[in-house]
């Protein structure tokens, strides 16, 4: 199973759902390949925001090795699932896509069971408030993903 994170800039949502997802899929045992990427191409080769690395340091989780990268075309050949993390996002993996492959993008939060939002919220211009309710709402996400796969298994 690979999946790939997607959120606009790829140094904040996505970078701290690949962190935390991989942690969560190490814990439970799960074999998966994870990776993220971004809609544009503007922080490419940046480590993740500080902010979204002290979030999950203070999980025990370091991020600081990763890197930004551009979404491109085979990485729609690559990974099983791209996770989107807002509908903007989402809208631009469907499109570069193409309706054979469309069926491979979903937003991430579609597997947080009871969260009542359906994006997760963009936090680069807010304070440090936005990164702890990013993070709440991808740890709902990372868990109901890994029950997902390990109850199609
Ligand atoms: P992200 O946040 O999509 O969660 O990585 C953003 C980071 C940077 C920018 C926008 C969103 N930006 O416009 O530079």
């Amino acid at each position: 199973m690979h999946i790939l994170f997607v959120c606009l800039g790829n140094i904040c949502r996505s970078p701290m759902a690949e962190g935390l997802f991989r942690h969560v899929a190490e814990t439970r045992g799960l074999s998966v390949t994870v990776d993220s990427a971004g809609c544009g191409a503007w922080h490419e080769g940046e480590a993740p925001d500080a902010r979204g690395q002290a979030t999950l340091r203070s999980r025990g989780i370091d991020i600081s090795h990763q890197q930004a990268r551009q979404v491109e075309d085979a990485d729609f050949e690559t990974f099983d699932l791209l996770l989107a993390m807002d509908n903007r996002n989402h809208d631009h993996l469907t499109r570069l896509a193409g309706p054979e492959r469309a069926g491979k993008v979903k937003l991430f939060l579609e597997f947080a069971a009871g969260a009542r939002e359906t994006e997760v919220p963009d936090p680069y211009y807010g304070g440090p408030d936005g990164f702890e309710h990013v993070f709440t709402l991808l740890q709902q996400a990372s868990e109901g993903l890994a029950d997902h796969i390990q109850s199609s298994r």
